[in-house]
């Protein structure tokens, strides 16, 4: 057996690591079509060294999670929005589109297929599913594949910064950057992740969670954490960068700013945000958030010689309140009137 035993699995211990379940999807696109896709065993898969996605990076993947509510279920959060989102990034890589109900559908399946690997309700964790697709046709010039590969995958995973909501130690990086304008930010394109993991492991290497990139034309605004979108509490406004085309337009972004403007009266604004503004006093609160990272509070910022805390383990009351608001809804304990948590 190749797998994990879903039994064998201490799932209140869980950060976010690889470990092996039973079953997969997989889908294959030859001659200009989808075949139907079916699940398969976890496990390897031949390709050629000619494959579009080894010598010239045309991959993209997805990020989503299922999680068990207290009654039991088994649910997705708007899992139609990283269908789509799945294929703006394959418009964006010249990658076949894949129909969007079909991926929710094989992302239900994945998940029923490996459903003892859902972590409880009263632990931290969640069952983390991969959808990914890559170009595995050969080919020698730089040109796309004629042939794909689509996969979802899952994983049983706990919070992916070990720090959780105690808030973490975050470097303001003025070396590296992520993403400049007409490029490939605002896709799930694998690439955009193998060159951020330098300016990740430096940081790392300093005691920091992980870098906050700044954009790359004036090295001013503040664009995004490795794996997660931004906000702040400015002036009481809660401020995240706007989406240009050089950042993730993260879904939990976007829930987060419908529920702070029509759940909670929070003043919500979409703007360039300088750096500079991080360490006055009227930013008062600053976060991370995505499906992995989910609200992932900022204990502090540096730049070079400038250090700014926000908070010493304690969360700011406005980051705590979407964070009580956001999981409550994701795990049914709060009414989910927008109608986006998805039953399986
Ligand atoms: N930014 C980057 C670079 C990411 O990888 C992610 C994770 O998917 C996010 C932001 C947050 O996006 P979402 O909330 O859709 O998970
Ligand atoms: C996610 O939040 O799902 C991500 O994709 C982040 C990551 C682990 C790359």
């Amino acid at each position: 057996m190749m797998y994990m035993d879903a039994k064998d699995i201490d799932y209140y211990s869980l950060g976010f690591e690889y470990i092996e379940t039973k079953t997969m999807f997989v889908s294959d696109y030859n001659d200009g079509k989808w075949d139907e896709g079916k699940l398969v065993p976890f496990g390897k898969f031949e390709i050629s060294p000619a494959a579009c996605v080894l010598n010239y990076g045309q991959g993209i993947f997805e990020g989503m999670k299922a999680l068990r509510t207290k009654n039991g279920e088994k649910v997705l959060f708007r899992p139609k929005e990283n269908a789509k989102r799945f294929n703006e990034s394959a418009s964006r890589m010249l990658m076949p589109n894949y129909d969007v109900s079909k991926f929710v559908d094989a992302v239900k399946d994945v998940v029923r297929a490996n459903e003892e690997y859902i972590p409880p309700y009263d632990s931290a964790g969640a069952l983390y599913l991969r959808p990914l697709m890559i170009g595995n046709g050969p080919i020698v010039g730089v040109k796309p594949a004629k042939s794909y590969k689509f996969i979802i995958f899952a994983i049983p995973v706990g919070p992916y910064f070990p720090e959780g909501f105690r808030g973490i130690d975050l470097e303001i990086t003025k070396k590296y950057t992520r993403a400049a304008p007409g490029g490939t930010g605002a896709t799930k394109t694998c690439c955009n992740y193998a060159g951020s993991m330098l300016a990740g492991k430096e940081a790392k290497e300093k005691g920091f969670a992980q870098v906050i990139f700044l954009d790359a034309v004036h090295m001013e605004f503040i664009e995004e954490v490795g794996a997660a979108n931004f906000f702040a509490v400015i002036n009481g406004t809660l401020a995240t960068p706007k989406t240009t085309g050089t950042i993730l337009p993260g879904i939990t972004r976007k829930s987060i700013l419908e529920l702070a403007s029509k759940k909670m009266g929070i003043k919500i604004e979409e703007r360039d945000i300088s750096y500079k503004e991080l360490f006055e006093n009227s930013c008062s609160e600053a976060f991370c958030a995505g499906t992995a990272a989910v609200i992932t509070p900022i204990k502090s910022i540096v730049l070079e010689d400038k250090k700014r805390i926000f908070s010493e383990g304690e969360p700011g009351e406005i980051t705590r309140k979407i964070y009580e608001l956001l999981v409550g809804i994701q795990r049914l304990d709060i009414d989910d009137e927008f109608g986006w948590v998805v039953k399986i």
